[in-house]
């Protein structure tokens, strides 16, 4: 406990699922947090059940910079510090064949899994850098970043470019002491999963059980919540630039071998 005293910490995507269960388990260990997201009422409830005084729910959609720097702009007011960005706000997108592509749905998924993520890094990195802070960036990837055939065209394409974002943001910001990171979860019962698949919570924890590599664990948010506490705490102080696979061993296993 208290991994995080003194840091403040902006989530994005905060209102459900792995966000949600973060902001809980950074509250949990000592951390300021500025929990944003476009789903008001959830993300207002979410801070209620905290209880404290050290979480403050703040409406952000990160497709739009606007928003995002004024977001930014509020966290420094509130706890005057920006030291950890988990930048993990994410959508499904579009579930078609490539064949029936739909090209808004793919354009809307990259304005929020990679432009979104950009735009917020972007604006976290020049509060670190301004104020010499030596902070830490994190973004939620996938499975799919790595793996075809693991999710929908316009997401897999869209968490392929969010490791190159993080790649490339590391390389720059190295120079200046902050470390930039992602996290790249198999699948969870959330409600993007659930809603995706039209699936109940133990519907798709039995589905991805089923063709997990790892047995004897069900993968919950509060496991990719505990890596992103790692790569939040200092406990982590010498590591950018990595995609740390929350996935059970399924991105580097030939699954025609598994019995
Ligand atoms: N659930 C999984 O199986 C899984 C697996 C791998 C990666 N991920 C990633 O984890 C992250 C969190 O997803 P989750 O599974 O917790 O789903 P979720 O739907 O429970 O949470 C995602 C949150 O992001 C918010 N959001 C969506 N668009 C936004 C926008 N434009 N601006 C601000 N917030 C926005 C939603 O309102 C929601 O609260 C996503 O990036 C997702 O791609 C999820």
């Amino acid at each position: 406990m208290n991994k995080l005293e003194g840091k403040v910490i902006l989530v994005t995507g905060a209102a459900s699922g792995i966000g949600e269960e973060s902001v809980r388990l950074f509250a949990e260990n000592g951390a300021l947090v500025v929990a944003a997201d476009v789903q008001d009422e959830l993300g207002r409830q979410v801070v209620a059940s905290i209880g404290s005084e050290r979480v403050t729910y703040r409406h952000c959609d990160v497709r739009d910079e606007k928003q995002v720097e004024e977001t930014v702009n509020y966290t420094l007011h509130k706890y005057g510090s920006l030291d950890v960005l988990f930048s993990n706000a994410g959508i499904i997108g579009p579930m078609s064949s490539i064949l029936e592509l739909d090209i808004q749905g793919f354009d809307n998924t990259m304005a929020t899994n990679v432009r979104g993520a950009a735009a917020t890094i972007k604006h976290a990195s020049r509060a670190m850098v301004a104020r010499n802070i030596r902070g830490s960036i994190i973004c939620t990837t996938s499975v799919a970043a790595s793996l075809g055939g693991t999710g929908p065209h316009a997401y897999t394409t869209s968490k392929h470019a969010l490791v190159g974002l993080v790649r490339s943001a590391c390389s720059e910001l190295g120079a200046r002491g902050i470390r930039v990171n992602s996290i790249s979860p198999f699948g969870v019962a959330t409600p993007l999963s659930c809603t995706a698949f039209n699936l109940k919570p133990h519907e798709v924890e039995a589905n991805s059980s089923a063709i997990s590599n790892l047995k004897g664990v069900v993968l919950k948010a509060r496991h990719v919540a505990e890596a992103a506490l790692f790569l939040a705490s200092d406990e982590s102080l010498y590591i950018s630039g990595h995609n740390l696979a929350v996935d059970g061993g399924f991105t580097v296993v030939n699954h025609s071998f598994s019995s």
